[in-house]
C-alpha cells in the first residue's frame, strides 16, 4: 500500500491551515460583512459563532482526518459507509467553489498589472465592468471569452497546478511558508498605511461602531455565521483533507485554535485597512462613507481602485500590494480546495496524484471558463449565493448531527486528549450537539424561506434554478453517484483508524 502523504513539520501544517482559511473572504468579505451587519455589533454574533460553530468544528474536522487518515469522503466511509455520500457532498461543493474562485484570483492578477499604471482612469466601475469583464445585459447572455482574464485564468491555474502536482510537502507545504509570511508583510502595511491616511477614523468609526439595534436581526447572525463558515474553510472538506497528512502524534486542539484565531486576526487587519481607505476616501470627497461603500466583489474591483487613484503618496504601489495580497490569499485557498477534490479521488480510485492532478487540472480548468465569459459575473454572483447558503449550510449542519449524535464524540475526545497541547472539555461536545446544530438548523430554514419568497439578486427565476438550484440538488445527487462507485483500493477502508 502507497504511503500516505505527510507534512514536513507542524508549522508547515499550521501555515497550510491558515493559508487556506485565509482566503479573499478575509480581504473583502470580512470588512463588508461587518460593515452591512451592523458594524461593531457585528462582532458579538461573529465571536459568538467563532466559539459556538467554528473553533469546535475546526477542531472535530482536525480529528477526524487525523484519526481516520482520509480524504472526506473516506473518513466518513470508515466512521459509517452510509456517510460516505456527506463526504462527496463536501467535496462536490468545494469543487464549484473552486471553478469561480479560480476566477476571482485571476481578477486580482490583472489588477496587480493594471494598478501600475491606475489603468482604470477615473471610472473604475466602467472599466472594471465594461473594458474589463464585458459584462453582458443577464446571466444567459454569454457573450463571447473575454481574453484578458483568460491569460490571467491560466496563470493561476499555473501556480496551483505546479503546487498541487508537486504534492503535500513540496507542493503545498512549501508554497504556504513562502506565501503566508508574504501576504502577513503585505497587509501589515496596508493596515499601517490604511490607518494613518487622513479620514481614516471615518472609516474606523464605521467598522466598529456598533449598531445595537441590528442585534437581534436574525439575517446578521446567519452572515456571521455563514462568513465563519467560509472563512475557516469548515464544512467543505478542506480541513478533513489536510489533517489527514498529519504524522501520528500531533498536537490537533491547540493547531485548531491558533488556525482560527490567526484568521480571525487576520480579518480585523484587513478590516483596518480596506475602512481607513474607505475613510480617505470618503474624506477626499467630502461625502458620507455610505456613499462610497460598494458591495461584494465590487468593493475590491471597484471602489478600491478610486481610493487608490485617490492616495496621496505612491497609489500605484499601495495597488500592487492590495491586488497582490488578493492574489496570495487566494491562491493559498484554491489550493487548499483543490486539494480536498485531489484527495478524495486519489483514495477513492487509489490512483497516483500525478495522474489525479493532470486530469482534474485540465476539467476544472475547463468548467472555470463559463466564469471567464461576459455573463461571467452573474452566474458567479448566483452560484457563490445558492453554494454558500445551501451547500456549505446544508453539509455542516449534516456533519455535526451525524457526528455528535449518531457517534460517539468521546472517541473523538479520547482521541485527540491525550496527543494535544491542552484537552477538549464537556464544552466542545455540548457545542458540537445542542448549539450548533440548533443555529445552523435555523439559518438552513431561515435561508431555504428567504431564497423562496425573495429570488436572489433580482435575476430572472429561470436563472436561479438552472444557475442555483440546479447546481446544489446536483451536488447531493453526485455524491450518491460517486458513492456508489466501488473503492479500488479496499484496503483503505479496513485500514486501522490512528488509535
Ligand atoms: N477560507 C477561504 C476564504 O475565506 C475559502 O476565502
Amino acid at each position: 500500500m502507497v504511503e500516505r502523504e505527510q507534512w514536513g513539520t507542524r508549522i508547515g501544517f499550521v501555515l497550510a491551515a491558515v493559508g487556506s482559511a485565509i482566503g479573499l473572504g478575509n480581504i473583502w468579505r470580512f470588512p463588508y460583512m461587518a460593515y452591512e451587519n451592523g458594524g461593531g455589533a457585528f462582532f458579538i454574533p461573529y465571536l459568538f459563532a467563532l466559539l459556538t460553530a467554528g473553533i469546535p468544528i475546526i477542531i472535530l474536522e482536525f480529528a477526524i482526518g487525523h484519526k481516520y487518515r482520509g480524504s472526506a469522503p473516506l473518513t466518513f466511509a470508515k466512521i459509517n459507509p452510509m456517510w460516505e455520500w456527506v463526504g462527496w457532498w463536501q467535496v462536490l461543493v468545494s469543487f464549484v467553489i473552486s471553478v469561480y474562485y479560480v476566477v476571482i484570483i485571476g481578477w486580482a492578477i490583472s489588477f496587480v498589472y493594471f494598478s501600475l499604471s491606475l489603468a482604470w482612469g477615473s471610472d473604475s466601475v466602467g472599466f472594471f465592468t465594461g473594458s474589463y469583464l464585458g459584462l453582458t445585459d443577464g446571466p444567459f447572455q454569454l457573450g463571447g471569452m473575454r481574453w484578458g482574464i483568460f491569460v490571467a485564468v491560466v496563470i493561476a491555474w499555473m501556480v496551483n497546478y505546479v503546487v498541487l502536482y508537486s504534492g503535500v510537502k513540496r507542493g503545498i507545504e512549501l508554497a504556504n511558508k513562502i506565501f503566508m509570511p508574504l501576504l502577513f508583510i503585505l497587509v501589515i502595511i496596508m493596515a499601517i498605511r490604511g490607518v494613518t491616511l487622513p479620514g481614516a477614523t471615518e472609516g474606523l468609526n464605521y467598522l466598529f461602531q456598533p449598531d445595537f439595534s441590528r442585534i437581534l436581526d436574525y439575517k446578521v447572525w446567519t452572515a456571521a455565521y455563514g462568513q465563519i463558515f467560509f472563512s475557516l474553510s469548515i464544512c467543505f472538506a478542506i480541513m478533513i483533507a489536510y489533517s489527514s497528512y498529519l504524522p501520528k502524534k500531533s498536537d490537533i486542539v491547540n493547531n485548531g485554535f491558533m488556525t482560527a484565531f490567526i484568521n480571525c486576526g487576520f480579518s480585523l487587519l484587513a478590516g483596518l485597512a480596506v475602512f481607513g481607505v474607505l475613510g480617505f476616501m470618503a474624506h477626499a470627497q467630502g461625502v458620507e462613507l455610505k456613499e462610497v461603500v460598494n458591495a461584494g466583489v465590487m468593493l475590491a474591483f471597484a471602489t478600491f481602485p478610486t481610493a487608490i487613484s485617490q492616495m496621496p503618496v505612491a497609489p500605484e504601489l499601495f495597488g500592487v500590494i492590495f491586488f497582490l495580497s488578493l492574489v496570495f490569499a487566494g491562491l493559498s485557498s484554491e489550493i487548499s480546495i483543490n486539494e480536498a477534490v485531489i484527495s478524495s479521488l486519489m483514495d477513492k480510485f487509489n490512483a497516483p496524484r500525478k495522474t489525479v492532478v493532470n486530469i482534474y487540472c485540465l476539467v476544472a480548468f475547463l468548467i472555470s471558463l463559463i466564469f471567464v465569459t461576459g455573463a461571467g459575473l452573474y452566474i458567479l454572483d448566483i452560484v457563490d449565493h445558492f453554494i454558500n447558503n445551501f451547500g456549505i449550510v446544508f453539509a455542516g449542519l449534516l456533519e455535526v448531527i451525524l457526528l455528535s449524535w449518531f457517534f460517539d464524540l468521546n472517541k473523538i475526545r479520547d482521541h485527540v486528549n491525550p496527543i494535544s497541547d491542552f484537552p477538549v472539555g464537556s464544552w466542545w461536545s455540548f457545542m458540537l450537539k445542542v448549539v450548533t446544530p440548533i443555529v445552523l438548523g435555523y439559518m438552513a430554514i431561515a435561508n431555504l424561506y428567504g431564497d423562496i419568497t425573495t429570488p436572489y439578486g433580482g435575476y430572472p427565476t429561470s436563472a436561479l434554478i438552472a444557475l442555483g438550484w440546479v447546481v446544489v440538488v446536483g451536488v447531493v445527487v453526485f455524491s450518491f453517484v460517486l458513492k456508489s462507485a466501488s473503492w479500488k483500493n479496499k484496503g483503505l477502508l479496513s485500514d486501522d483508524a490512528v488509535q
